[in-house]
């Protein structure tokens, strides 16, 4: 069929088109909404008003609705409730997308390789295969197959949801639309780095220079600003790459190893680096390491490091994760990149728990392809230490995305009269005393909420993406709405919609950007317990403890109420059950206590409550299982396995595993030469198991 070349349809009413004009008008309206949305949350300068921006939308909704079949992926329809300030719509991963642990030295590469040993109780003779790949410098993507069809790309998000790019990956030639060969399973997400090669690179960014854009700082910039475009045809022009080299969600796995899966890959047209090498232990995977750190400046593409991932898929399997890594793959990351720079001042910036924290202000310098302006001080002693005066020759480092530190002084260059710095021991924000506890480094803001910073920073905390991950209440406006009064603690984000009109007349504020800030409230009401948990704040509990926290306690107020009487009592049953939680140690249930001591924060979450509504924790796959939800505790020797890997396949089955026993534990498993804690479990009345009975249990 020739496909005549529409006429322009973007005059003519919806009922009037035909069906090649109408696929035409639903591009042009979806790359021009697009653009507008850009504009307007992106770059804070619309070119249409609100009302011209809806009657856009309602266009392409008319046509749609007369072609049904012609709605795109990337169509303005499908982005309704979407974050606002992306564009994308959010894609929950089946599997979540994790990271790599690292390794910086020798020692720590044999420490993963014994760790591995030890885990699996393997012999020191037994072979120990890998496969030794580059570490792409790029962003990760998740790729559907569907009966070997492309259906759909995200990006890796915080892991756990991505967002939905795949009119954008469609347009790389390196994604097959269709799988070549055969073989492939009905289902399959194949994983991997989009990036930019340094050459394309270098042309892409002259390019922006001519056409008076500004470059890019470095190829994955490059790479994610493409990715992220709203226009496929912006990313159609842009020189981005694929390689392969995991996979995620499948329907059957008939390949045992990494290594084969790659050459499946391969037969199936997709791109796998062909740096990649099989390596036997700890000496060959060094030698891997030093032979791409050499060729590092010939490969064409970035690289940080190199990743190390166990060739055996069962093994793997039996290693299972750690927090958000695999025990069976670690990343060997090259030596971080320093430059030279001079210290321009020290400014203190006051975090969410009060802590004063020293930041260096630099001459702005470029350091492994970045320019750094900013760098993290620490604390008053490493400043002392490393003998810090401003107008000091500096030695600035940057690794891959940790934040950027100083090093040292250089001697020898320092301006006469510099003197050495005055850590301030009051606030600066508030001016309330900040003193230095005892045996601590770094002194803390005593003015609690009623200082600006901390309240501010507490709610910068409480919207960000492990948190509340409400996109668009950004920090110039939790600044500006708690300036007005709007905004003093987390329940009144959610309470921001009585002030509609308030807010919607604020300058620089339209009814659109009020309606969108307020739906991507309105869409976080609903919350997962651990994102809640995590959200509040409290110190040393991160993403990874809220985690352990939700699964242990389930619901909301069995935590709440729990953490409430730990508090009010330090010795009593509420107190010990928190400190038996696996990886729970005694400083973190103190800051858990302190935080449920203080009335204010009681108030907050009872406040929170009343708005919003959180998800119960979901227990592990394998809920059907008998021991799911119990209160397990390992004690002696274990025959069949190690500790680690009875306690690691327990959590896989749903069950809470305890260091130490109490009344709420459900089973002590008892192993060879057990000590206190058998005795301990028959003094409780708690049921002991030997190691068969509890296999029998766990189903073998
Ligand atoms: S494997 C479960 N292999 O590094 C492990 N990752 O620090 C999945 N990366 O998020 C990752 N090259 O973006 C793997 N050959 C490679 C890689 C690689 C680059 C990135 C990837 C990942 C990050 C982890």
């Amino acid at each position: 069929m020739s496909r005549r070349k529409p006429r322009d349809a973007s005059a003519r009413a919806p009922g009037d088109l035909d069906m090649l004009e109408a696929e035409a008008e639903l591009a042009r309206l979806a790359a021009e909404i697009a653009r507008h949305d850009a504009l307007y949350h992106q770059k804070d300068a619309p070119e249409i008003s609100d009302a011209n921006y809806d009657a856009l939308k309602r266009r392409n909704d008319a046509i749609e609705k007369r072609f049904p079949l012609l709605v795109r992926p990337d169509s303005p329809s499908r982005r309704v409730g979407a974050a606002p300030a992306a564009g994308f719509a959010k894609i929950r991963h089946d599997v979540p997308m994790l990271s790599l642990d690292n390794a910086f030295a020798a020692g720590d590469v044999r420490e993963f390789i014994e760790r591995i040993r030890r885990f699996l109780a393997l012999g020191a003779d037994e072979p120990l295969a890998f496969s030794a790949e580059p570490k792409i410098d790029g962003l990760s993507m998740s790729l559907r197959y569907e009966d070997g069809a492309f259906v759909r790309g995200a990006t890796r998000g915080d892991g756990e949801e991505g967002e939905d790019v795949t009119a954008n990956l469609r347009t790389l030639a390196d994604i097959p639309r269709r799988l070549a060969g055969k073989g492939w399973p009905a289902r399959l997400e194949i994983r991997g780095e989009v990036y930019i090669g340094r050459d394309d690179f270098a042309r892409l960014n002259a390019e922006r220079r001519e056409a008076g854009e500004p470059p890019f700082a470095n190829p994955r910039n490059a790479a994610a600003g493409s990715v992220r475009q709203l226009d496929p045809e912006v990313t159609a022009r842009r020189p981005l790459r694929f390689f392969g080299y995991a996979w995620g969600a499948v329907s059957e796995r008939d390949w045992a190893t990494h290594g084969a899966f790659l050459d499946l890959l391969r037969g199936w047209g997709v791109p796998t680096n062909p740096a990649t090498r099989r390596c036997e232990g700890e000496a060959d995977l060094l030698a891997f390491y030093e032979d791409i750190q050499a060729r590092r400046p010939k490969l064409g593409y970035d690289i940080d490091g190199v990743v190390y991932k166990l060739d055996r898929i069962d093994w793997q399997e039996r290693l299972g994760f750690v927090s958000r890594s695999p025990r069976w793959a670690i990343a060997h990351k090259f030596p971080a990149e320093q430059a030279r720079t001079r210290l321009l001042g020290i400014g203190i910036q006051v975090g969410r728990t009060g802590a004063l924290t020293p930041v260096a202000e630099l001459e702005p310098v470029t350091v492994g392809g970045v320019v750094v302006s900013r760098a993290t001080l620490h604390n008053e002693d490493e400043i002392a230490r490393k003998d810090l005066r401003v107008g000091d020759m500096v030695v600035v480092q940057r690794a891959g995305d940790v934040i950027p530190q100083v090093i040292a002084h250089v001697p020898g260059e320092r301006p006469a009269g510099a003197a050495p710095f005055a850590f301030p021991d009051a606030c600066p924000a508030c001016g309330a005393r900040a003193p230095r506890p005892d045996g601590e480094a770094v002194r803390r803001c005593t003015g609690g909420l009623t200082c600006p910073a901390q309240a501010t920073e507490r709610l910068r905390h409480f919207v960000s993406r492990g948190a509340f991950d409400i996109e668009g209440l950004g920090d110039r406006h939790i600044e500006a709405f708690r300036a007005d009064g709007l905004l003093r603690g987390p329940g009144d984000v959610f309470r921001l919609r009585a002030h509609e009109a308030a807010l919607a007349a604020r300058e620089g504020w339209g009814d659109k950007s009020v309606e969108r800030l307020l739906a991507a409230i309105e869409a976080r009401r609903r919350i997962p317990l651990d994102r809640f948990v995590f959200a509040l704040g409290i110190r040393q509990v991160g993403e990874a403890t809220a985690k352990l926290l939700a699964r242990h306690y389930g619901t909301v107020e069995a935590w709440r109420d729990a953490m409430v009487r730990a508090a009010d009592a330090p010795e009593g049953e509420a107190a010990q059950e928190l400190g038996t939680i696996d990886q729970v140690g005694p400083a973190m249930v103190a800051d858990i206590r302190a935080f449920f001591a203080e009335p204010h924060n009681r108030d907050t979450v009872a406040d929170l409550l009343r708005e919003v509504e959180v998800e119960p924790a979901q227990r592990p796959r394998a809920s059907g299982s008998p021991i799911a939800g119990k209160t397990v505790v390992f004690t002696g020797t274990l025959e069949t396995m190690t500790r680690q890997e009875a306690k690691a396949r327990a959590e896989a089955l749903g069950a809470n595993v305890a260091g130490s026993v109490s009344k709420r534990t459900d089973y002590v498993v008892v192993g060879a030469d057990a000590g206190s804690k058998a005795t301990k479990a028959r003094e409780l009345g708690v049921a002991t198991l030997t190691e068969a009975e509890w296999a029998a249990l766990a189903g073998g």
